[in-house]
């Protein structure tokens, strides 16, 4: 794990916030990616939003991109472009929440903070054969924590969830705690944890239009009051321009967080001219503009 190679404090910051919700593999690109643009916090403070979010596209919550480079315009503003180096602090930047401040503390300033995880808790409630609030797995953390490689430790935790206590079939054969593991004792380590209840999936449908004109497309700005992609670039939706409407280029699925989004797109001509939040961008171009995994699903082919 390239961060694992010198883990100041803002390499662990951006590894730890593109693990979230993410495999080791998928983020070790873009990780590799961010790192040599933005190789400080003063360089990344200094990035347009849409430069972020574009070395972000594909790895989704977009909201993750744009406070690390909110946090890092307080860091360079507030502590001199100096990383904080305690938890009130850290908790105070934007994204950072007690995981990541855990897990900087802890693996760049060899600090005794504990992290929680969903492979932590995993982990946990397994060891014990039970199901408990993230308060309480919390306080395990806290008290099982060794103090004195406090970043060794949770490092090995959450990459022992990852690999061995996985959620399904766990490797108990070459789990290094397995001796200790009150779920294999009793043969339920696929009862613990107990299953989230989940989230209704919401049903959302998208037409949009595929506008082009002399080798560029029509883009829209989403804006700030649209539910999902907020403020991202997109293809313009029916009704936000004054368009013909034509035959129907492609049709896809995608999920963002609990909705279930069933996208159409249709070719378009104006019938009015359109100005802000409109632009037109070159088809080369467009995967600079067009982040979210979405996109790539539902563009038309170049013909
Ligand atoms: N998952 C999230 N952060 C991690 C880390 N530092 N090591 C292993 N797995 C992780």
């Amino acid at each position: 794990m390239p961060w694992r190679q010198s883990p100041s404090p803002y390499r662990t910051w951006i590894s730890e916030i593109m693990l979230q919700q993410t495999t080791v593999a998928f983020v070790i690109p873009y990780f590799e990616r961010f790192i040599k643009k933005f190789p400080d916090v003063r360089s990344l403070a200094g990035a347009k939003e849409e430069e972020v979010l574009s070395l972000w596209a594909g790895l989704g919550y977009y909201s993750r991109a744009r406070n690390l480079l909110l946090a890092a315009q307080k860091i360079v503003r507030h502590h001199r472009g100096i990383f904080p180096d305690d938890f009130d602090s850290l908790i105070s930047l934007p994204g950072i929440g007690r995981y990541s401040a855990g897990a900087i503390l802890s693996i760049a300033f060899q600090k005794p903070y504990p992290v929680l995880d969903g492979n932590v808790s995993r982990v946990f409630s397994r060891l014990t054969a039970q199901n408990k609030t993230p308060e309480e797995w919390w306080k395990m953390a806290e008290d099982l924590l060794d103090r004195d490689h406090p970043g060794d430790w949770n490092q090995a935790l959450m990459e022992l969830g990852a690999t061995v206590c996985a959620p399904e079939n766990p490797r108990c054969k070459i789990c290094p705690v397995s001796f200790a593991c009150a779920a294999l004792k009793t043969k339920t380590q696929n009862l613990f944890p107990a299953p989230k209840i989940r989230k209704n999936i919401v049903k959302v449908n998208w037409n949009f239009l595929w506008i082009e004109r002399n080798g560029k497309v029509l883009l829209w700005n989403r804006g700030e009051k649209e539910k999902l992609l907020k403020r991202h670039w997109g293809l313009p939706e029916m009704g936000k321009v004054h368009a013909r409407v034509g035959s129907l280029l492609k049709t896809a699925s995608h999920m963002i967080t609990h909705h279930q989004i069933n996208v159409q797109v249709y070719q378009g001509s104006l019938k009015k001219e359109v100005s802000a939040p409109m632009k037109w961008v070159p088809r080369s171009e467009l995967p600079k503009f067009l982040v979210s995994s979405l996109w790539k699903k539902c563009l038309p082919k170049a013909n």
